[in-house]
């Protein structure tokens, strides 16, 4: 063989040997809010620059991480439990690095290392950029961990990789972090500081998601009526202290991308909502008549001990304002029961509540304390946990009635639906959602998914809309 052509031979062995060699296999497991979900895709995609490949059997990764959350006790213990399950495979294989990431991570901090004999990293919701670094730490032998908060970080710059996804609707984060302070709440604590992204690289986000054949987008902040950005007509950043995006020019932004491209966003919040969202919501098609609009309580003190901001008044005259002015837009809520010191007839006040507004759908949990918050520190937790329950008890069975109620109210309509794939229970049937984010199934016929199709309404359980397609 002559000089040169075996140089090329080694050159390619060479190559050939790094990239199956240097691509480590990663597994990322997600819980709690849809957020997190999101951070999830940024986190894979910053290890994907530094060679690791996301894979779904954790068996044969080089790399578990588990993006926690924090919210309430159990979504902490299902975590603790999951990590129990890495230990034999763990002990068969000492270099597995097993990390946490998220709420719980931030929550916890260095403490997770000596509770959690298995883990090897920590690393917050802010400092995800340095996690390259942290598994260096972590393969020199040491335990690593970053739990920084920042009042900047963003992840603007940073291409979601898409996991898990049907690869029609697909989440934006478009701001971080809260300031509200509920006093129930562990989220201020474990994501810092309110802070909103570069309006134009959400819509720049959103276009390559258009581009790459998705029809919908989710713009994900926790409380998105107070997302905010300082920039000219031109598109250029300027400094001063007024707001010149606000949320409901980031909808009209993202509106504008296509017609085609459905937008929803999640969480509104009751004390921000303004009637400019509503009247933007109103005025474009393609963002979706549906709200999501936690309530937590129908009593006005129980939400003043919950340092909501609002009242029992104020929430139902933000349910007049949807009502009037998008008819027909569907509305969901999140309940806790059993806050301190919640009496028998601040319960039967939400319960009421929820008869007057009847609401589309819900989220139902009974409360559970969370360490540092303000009702931690304040409050005692004097509800007995059976009383929790049995008032999450009777608020779920009325929402299933009302679920009910609103999905027997469809029978016999023609509505538009974005197909998603095939239905969980059969091939033979596909499914997708109205504007109004309830899921229909139908047979499947000659479509696919990212189609928008006619759907008549033919029956329902609480939870879900039947019918045939009458035009695709
Ligand atoms: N930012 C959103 C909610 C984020 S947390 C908002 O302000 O509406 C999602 C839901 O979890 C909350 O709406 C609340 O209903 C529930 N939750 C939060 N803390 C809780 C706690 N300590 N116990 C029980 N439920 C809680
Ligand atoms: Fe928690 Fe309240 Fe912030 Fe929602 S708005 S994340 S409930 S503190
Ligand atoms: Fe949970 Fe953190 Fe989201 S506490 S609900 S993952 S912001």
């Amino acid at each position: 063989m002559n000089q040169v052509l075996k140089e090329e031979v080694q050159g390619t062995a060479t190559i050939l040997d790094r990239t199956e060699k240097s691509y480590k296999k990663l597994y990322l497991e997600s819980y709690g809010c849809q957020m997190n979900f999101s951070d999830s895709e940024i986190v894979a995609s910053i290890l994907d620059k530094h060679g690791y490949q996301t894979t779904r059997n954790f068996e044969e990764s080089n790399l578990i991480l588990l993006n926690t959350c924090s919210i309430r006790e159990k979504a902490e213990s299902t975590v603790r439990n999951r990590l129990k399950s890495f230990n034999a495979l763990k002990k068969n294989n000492p270099s597995l690095i097993i990390g946490i990431l998220g709420c719980m991570a931030e929550r916890m901090k260095e403490s997770l290392l000596e509770e959690e004999k298995l883990v090897d990293l920590v690393v917050g919701p802010d400092a995800y950029r340095d996690l390259p670094r942290l598994l260096v730490e972590v393969e020199d032998g040491h335990k690593s961990v970053n739990v920084l908060l920042s009042r900047e970080e963003t992840y603007a710059d940073i291409s979601p990789v898409r996991l898990d996804n049907n690869g029609v609707s697909a989440f934006i984060s478009i701001m971080r972090g809260c300031d509200n302070m509920c006093s129930f709440c562990v989220v201020p604590f474990t994501r810092g500081r309110e802070r909103s992204r570069n309006p134009l690289s959400i819509v720049a986000e959103a276009k390559e998601l258009y581009k790459n054949g998705y029809r919908e987008v989710t713009l994900l902040g926790q409380n998105v009526d107070s997302y905010r950005w300082n920039v000219n007509k031109k598109g250029e950043i300027i400094n001063n202290e007024n707001p010149t995006t606000d949320f409901a020019e980031l909808l009209e932004m993202v509106a504008h991308v296509d017609p085609n491209l459905r937008i929803r966003f999640s969480t509104s919040h009751p004390k921000d909502m303004t009637d400019k969202v509503l009247h933007t919501m109103q005025k474009y098609k393609n963002i979706c008549n549906y709200i999501h609009l936690p309530v937590q309580s129908g009593s006005s003190a129980v939400l003043k001990k919950m340092n909501r901001g609002y009242t029992r008044e104020w929430y139902l005259g933000r349910i007049d304002a949807i009502k009037r002015i998008i008819p027909g837009c569907a509305i969901s809520t999140d309940i806790i029961t059993g806050f301190c010191g919640e009496t028998d007839h601040e319960h039967k006040e939400t319960i009421s509540l929820m008869n007057k507004v009847k609401f589309d759908f819900a989220y139902m949990f009974f409360y559970s304390e969370r360490p540092k918050t303000l009702a931690q520190r304040k409050f005692e937790d004097d509800i007995p946990l059976e009383t929790k329950k049995a008032r999450l008890q009777e608020v779920i069975d009325i929402q299933r009635e009302h679920s009910l109620e609103s999905n027997k109210r469809q029978i016999g309509n023609v509505v538009e639906v974005l197909v998603e794939g095939p239905s969980k229970k059969s091939n033979d049937f596909y499914c997708g959602r109205n504007s109004e984010n309830t899921m229909i199934v139908f047979p499947k016929e000659n479509v696919k998914k990212g189609d928008y199709i006619f759907v008549r309404i033919k029956d329902c359980t609480a939870a879900t809309l039947k019918g045939e397609i009458v035009l695709s």
